[in-house]
C-alpha cells in the first residue's frame, strides 16, 4: 500500500494530502493550491522553494537547476520531490489579479487525428473524455506507454474548446516520446492517459497592451491558442505573430493565419521569417526580424516560446528594444538533455 503524507504550505497555512511517490506540485495543483513551476521535469528551476520541516526526496532534480550547496540548505524542486514523511514548506506565492487558474486533473484521450504538418512535425489531435478548462498558452502531460515517463505539449487550442485537445509536436532524434512513440507507434483510436492543465506561461487578459507573439518551431503551439482567443473575445488587442523556421518546409499552418490576418487586418500582423532560406517573405533570424520591425517595443508585452536558445535570443533583442523582463513571458522547450546539460538560463528572468 502506498503511504500519504501531510504537506503544509506557508505562508497559505494549507494542508494537502500527498502520496509517497507523488510529486509535492503535483498534490498542490491537483487540490487548487497553485505554486510557481514552468517545465514540471526538474530541469528550469521555477519551483524551487525551502522545506521548512521533515523529509523528501529530491528524485530526478537537475543538477543544475538545484546544486548541491542549495539542497543542503533545504531546498527542493518541488515538481520532481516526493515527501518521505510529513512536510512544511515555504512557497512563494504571487498572486495575480485577475487570472484564475484551474486545478490540475487526469484525463482520457483518445487520438482523432495525427498528421504531418512539416518537416519532422505532426499534429496530434486528441478527445478527451470531459472538459479541460485551461488559460491559453498552458500545457498537459502524456504518459508515454510503458515507459514509465510523462511528456509535455502545449495546446494550440483555445479554451473554448476544452474536450478537443491539438498539439504540434517536432521529432527529437533519440527521444523516447517522439522518435520511440508519436513518430512511431501513436495511431489513430489509440488511448492516452493525460494530466492538466499545467505552467504559467499563458495570456495576461490584464494586459491589453499590443503583445508581440515569437514562436520557434513547434513553439507556435500555445502562440496559436493565444491568437484564436484573443480573435475570438473580441477585446480588440494589437497582436503581432512571429514564427521562426529554418526553410518553407518547417512552415505550417500558413494559410490558417493568413486567413485570420485577412479577417482581422487592424488586430493580426502575421510575419513568418525563414532563416536558411530566400523567398518571398521575410528572410533571417525571427529575432532581426522582430528588430527591423520595432523601433521600440516600449508598451507592448511580449510572449516567447520555443527551443531555449531562441527564446533567450528573443529575450535580448526585445530588452534592447525597451520591454522590460515584467512584460515578457516565455515558455522554453526542454528537453531530457537539457536536463543533463543544464540548458540556457538567463538569470534576468525567473520564469
Ligand atoms: C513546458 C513545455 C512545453 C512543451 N511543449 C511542446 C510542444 O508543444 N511541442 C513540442 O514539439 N515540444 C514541446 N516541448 C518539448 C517536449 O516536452 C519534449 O521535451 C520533446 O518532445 C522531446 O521529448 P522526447 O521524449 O522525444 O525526447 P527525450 O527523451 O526527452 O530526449 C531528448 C533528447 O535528449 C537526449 N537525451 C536523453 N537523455 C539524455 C541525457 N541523460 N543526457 C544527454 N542527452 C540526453 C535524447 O537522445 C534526445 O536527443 C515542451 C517542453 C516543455 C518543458
Ligand atoms: S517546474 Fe520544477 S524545475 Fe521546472
Amino acid at each position: 500500500m502506498t503511504d500519504t503524507y501531510t504537506v503544509t504550505i506557508e505562508p497559505l497555512d494549507r494542508e494537502v494530502e500527498c502520496a509517497e511517490d507523488q510529486p509535492i506540485l503535483d498534490a498542490c495543483l491537483r487540490a487548487g493550491v497553485w505554486l510557481p513551476h514552468a517545465c514540471t521535469h526538474g530541469t528550469c528551476g521555477t519551483c524551487k522553494l525551502q522545506v521548512l520541516d521533515g523529509d523528501i526526496e529530491h528524485n530526478d532534480a537537475s543538477d543544475f537547476a538545484l546544486m548541491e550547496f542549495e539542497r543542503n540548505e533545504g531546498k527542493a524542486l518541488v515538481c520532481v520531490a516526493t515527501p518521505t514523511s510529513d512536510v512544511t514548506i515555504e512557497a512563494d506565492v504571487e498572486i495575480e489579479e485577475g487570472v484564475t487558474f484551474h486545478p490540475v486533473d487526469d484525463y482520457v484521450g483518445t487520438v482523432v487525428a495525427l498528421d504531418d504538418i512539416a518537416r519532422e512535425t505532426r499534429r496530434l489531435v486528441i478527445d478527451l473524455d470531459k472538459d479541460m478548462p485551461f488559460n491559453p498558452g498552458q500545457y498537459v502531460m502524456l504518459e508515454v506507454p510503458g515507459q514509465g515517463v510523462t511528456r509535455t505539449y502545449s495546446m494550440a487550442n483555445p479554451p473554448s474548446e476544452p474536450n478537443r485537445i491539438e498539439l504540434q509536436i517536432r521529432r527529437t532524434p533519440g527521444g523516447l516520446g517522439t522518435d520511440g512513440w508519436i513518430f512511431k507507434s501513436l495511431a489513430v483510436g489509440d488511448r492516452i492517459a493525460i494530466s492538466g492543465p499545467y505552467g504559467r506561461f499563458f495570456l495576461r487578459e490584464t494586459r491589453p497592451e499590443p503583445a508581440i507573439l515569437i514562436g520557434g518551431g513547434t513553439g507556435l503551439a500555445p502562440l496559436k491558442s493565444i491568437v484564436r482567443h484573443v480573435l475570438e473575445q473580441g477585446t480588440g488587442q494589437r497582436l503581432y505573430l512571429y514564427q521562426g523556421a529554418r526553410g518553407q518546409a518547417d512552415l505550417y499552418d500558413v494559410e490558417f493565419y493568413r486567413e485570420l490576418e485577412a479577417r482581422h487586418p487592424d488586430q493580426f500582423t502575421y510575419r513568418p521569417c525563414l532563416s536558411h532560406e530566400e523567398w518571398d517573405g521575410a528572410t533571417g533570424m525571427v529575432t532581426d526580424v522582430v528588430s527591423a520591425d520595432f523601433e521600440t517595443c516600449r508598451k507592448h508585452t511580449a510572449y516567447l516560446c520555443g527551443p531555449p536558445p531562441m527564446v533567450e535570443a528573443a529575450l535580448k533583442t526585445l530588452m534592447r528594444k525597451r520591454l522590460f523582463p515584467k512584460d515578457i513571458y516565455r515558455e522554453d522547450f526542454f528537453d531530457a538533455s537539457d536536463k543533463a546539460t543544464g540548458g540556457v538560463r538567463s538569470p534576468l528572468l525567473r520564469t
